[in-house]
């Protein structure tokens, strides 16, 4: 294990046994429909990755970026889009797919931002869910797994950009962000 980590929270094996579920769930909930994922960057790339492989309804995928915490762990509360969809989404079934819901800031301004475009419908699919730190509600359709309030990297999570290609969820040491801000 990594020397700036705790703890394995989420083995590999757990998540892919997961990212299978979730997505046979989502192929049977959109027969007979088209899907567009929308991956958020960078943290949802490698679940978005391994979950479209599960799904066997026609899909497609694009990706959003918003601005992050940057080298923080906490959020600023403040949500920008720094890279767009390629392509319109009017009368589309779209999911979102994010990596974390922490505050439920960054999705409260994506979904609302999304269903103004006029899609057909809008899910939202997350992998982690932190419960105890939400400011806004969330409707959460597809959830990997609630964990609780500790700061998570790998696969796909990173904390300062790093540890996002750990290929498991681990609870990063607090020593590596006690002296943040100072
Ligand atoms: P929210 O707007 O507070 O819900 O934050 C969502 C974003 O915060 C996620 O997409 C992550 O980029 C980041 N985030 C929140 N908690 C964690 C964590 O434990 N590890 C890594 N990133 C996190």
């Amino acid at each position: 294990m990594h020397p700036d980590c705790e703890r394995i929270l989420i083995s590999e094996g757990e998540i892919r046994a997961r990212v299978v579920e979730i997505g046979r769930r989502i192929s049977s909930d959109y027969a007979g429909k088209e899907l567009l994922m929308i991956g958020i960057l960078k943290g949802a790339m490698i679940f978005l990755a391994d979950l479209v492989r599960e799904i066997t309804v026609p899909t497609q995928y694009d990706f959003m970026a918003v601005s992050s915490y940057g080298a923080s762990s906490k959020s600023s509360g403040e949500v920008r889009i720094l890279k767009d969809l390629e392509y319109g989404v009017e009368g589309r079934h779209i999911i979102i797919v994010e990596d974390i819901v922490d505050t439920g800031l960054t999705l409260n301004y994506l979904a609302e931002n999304l269903k103004s475009r006029d899609p057909a419908s809008v899910k939202i699919c997350t992998l982690l869910d932190k419960p105890s730190r939400r400011v806004e509600p969330v409707e959460i359709d597809y959830n990997g797994f609630v964990i609780p309030d500790e700061f998570v990297v790998g696969y796909g999570l990173d904390y300062s950009d790093r540890y996002r290609n750990f290929p498991c969820i681990m609870v990063l040491s607090p020593k590596v962000y006690m002296n943040e801000g100072e």
